[in-house]
């Protein structure tokens, strides 16, 4: 008993100076970089309120929710496509099945939306949900943005941007809601009334009525109470950031691989992806173009102007949130409108923009639209050029062997050890 303990003791001793030993050069850099960064491991959400998190779960996959009952989030942000469709150009209600495996998502009445589908990861603490941030959250004053007004009722319910987003979904006559003229929420005055058909809608089918009364006893259950629910589901279904990258900012110096740590370095050196990725969520969760190709239907004629729709400001003309990057891997394709296939292809990109933008083509028209995509148009190139921010490089000139790290990093770096090459552990977490 005695020799066994001291000699557990030696272990523990060799082990921690193994570790000491290990810190090379490169994690005295990636150590400076935790601090320039403000670089944090993802931070958990609340306890799981497990009877809201089973009816946000009802509720995610709930097709009653949709203006034609045929379309539940959950079609678009499945968990056996990583919280999205697979797809460049998201498909709305009217697109059946899903993008798996030989299996595809197919367009049918749909109508091809503007943005990507993004995914879900790690949601509970942004603020700013939307690629052009038409939905945020201020925490000091506890009041929100949003592209409709919110009764205050519903302002009042809703505790993150995360639950606010949720609501919107529905009346997106594209989305879930339905073309005017095929249901009464499609044909609904405003956000508000279609809110309130909702809710009406779904109260009377059985087990949501009791199941909420159970939560907020006396409370007359609004829209808002909706987006709460969801919140709670896809916070704790997809808090997903058992990731390299997390265990090696918690301490484990040996939870990245040699090459993921070059990749770290390039990242936040000579990349300077760091610039506009950085802190908990790797994202300034701020607006910058980036030169991205635009392809699809846009939001008008073939066109986005990404936030510049909701601030008005010329800077922001083509910027589009920066996205956060846990689990990036798994959400292909790439940039608000899904135009860049791999990330091999996100990196040549910022290797050399301009290059990278001008021979820019669709390559192959998916199958799962009607009509081929609109590519992108190089009339617009010098207008996305004028808003790239002043001190983004435009060459990088990346060595084959720092792209592949940098990839590397992207992919298996900041990948949740849970979900290498097993997504069906995403099905289990939301169960
Ligand atoms: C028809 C497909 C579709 C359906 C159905 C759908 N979404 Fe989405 N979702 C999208 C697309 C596309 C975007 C990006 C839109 C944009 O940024 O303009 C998005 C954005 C989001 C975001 C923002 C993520 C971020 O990082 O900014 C969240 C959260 C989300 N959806 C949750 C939901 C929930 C909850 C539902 C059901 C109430 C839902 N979605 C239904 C396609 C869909
Ligand atoms: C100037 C700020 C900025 C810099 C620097 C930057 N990014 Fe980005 N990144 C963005 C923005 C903004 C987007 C979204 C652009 C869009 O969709 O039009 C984006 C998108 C991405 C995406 C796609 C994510 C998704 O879900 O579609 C990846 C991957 C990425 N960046 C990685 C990198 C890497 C690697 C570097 C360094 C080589 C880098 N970024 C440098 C701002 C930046």
């Amino acid at each position: 008993m005695f020799y066994y303990s001291n000699m557990k003791k030696f272990i523990l001793i060799l082990s921690l100076s193994t570790q000491s030993f290990a810190s090379t050069p490169i994690d005295e850099r990636l150590k400076d970089y935790i601090q320039e960064f403000n670089l944090t491991a993802a931070t958990s959400p609340a306890p799981r309120r497990n009877k809201l998190f089973a009816i946000g779960r009802d509720l995610f996959h709930e097709r009653r929710l949709s203006g034609n009952n045929n379309i539940a989030c959950m079609d678009c942000h499945h968990p056996r496509v990583g919280t999205a469709d697979g797809l460049p150009l998201g498909l709305g209600e009217g697109a059946t099945g899903l993008q798996i495996g030989t299996r595809n998502r197919v367009q049918g009445t749909g109508k091809v939306l503007a943005r990507n589908t993004p995914a879900l990861f790690n949601l509970h603490n942004v603020n700013i949900m939307f690629w052009d941030g038409r939905v945020e959250y201020f925490p000091e004053t506890k009041t929100f943005f949003t592209p409709a007004p919110l009764a205050p009722e519903v302002a009042s319910t809703l505790k993150s941007a995360l639950a606010a987003q949720a609501i919107f979904p529905m009346v997106d006559h594209a989305e879930m809601r339905g073309q005017k003229g095929t249901n009464q929420i499609a044909d609904a005055r405003d956000e508000q009334e279609a809110w309130d058909l909702i809710v009406e809608k779904i109260m009377n089918l059985p087990g949501y009525k009791e199941a909420f009364a159970e939560i907020y006893p006396g409370e007359k259950i609004n829209i808002g109470h909706f987006g709460e629910a969801l919140a709670e589901f896809q916070s704790h279904a997809f808090f997903l950031s058992d990731t390299p990258y997390d265990r090696y900012l918690k301490g484990d110096i040996e939870a990245l691989t040699p090459k993921q740590k070059i990749g770290m370095d390039v990242f936040f050196n000579k990349g300077k992806c760091g610039d506009c990725h950085h802190s908990e969520h790797l994202s300034a969760l701020d607006y910058d173009g980036v030169g991205a190709p635009q392809i699809g239907p846009g939001k008008e004629n073939g066109m986005d102007y990404g936030r510049y729709q909701w601030d008005g400001d010329e800077g922001s003309r083509f910027a589009f949130r920066v996205p956060p990057l846990r689990n990036v891997a798994l959400t292909a394709p790439y940039f608000h409108d899904g135009s860049i296939a791999t990330l091999e292809q996100v990196v040549e990109h910022y290797d050399d923009i301009k290059g990278s933008l001008e021979s820019y083509k669709i390559v192959q028209q998916l199958q799962n639209y009607l009509k081929p995509l609109k590519d992108h148009d190089h009339s617009i190139n010098e207008a996305l050029y004028a808003n790239l921010p002043e001190d983004l490089p435009l060459k990088l000139e990346f060595t084959a062997e720092e792209e592949e790290a940098l990839v590397e990093f992207l992919r298996t770096g900041l990948t949740d050890m849970r979900l290498q090459g097993n997504l069906s552990f995403i099905e289990k977490n939301a169960e």
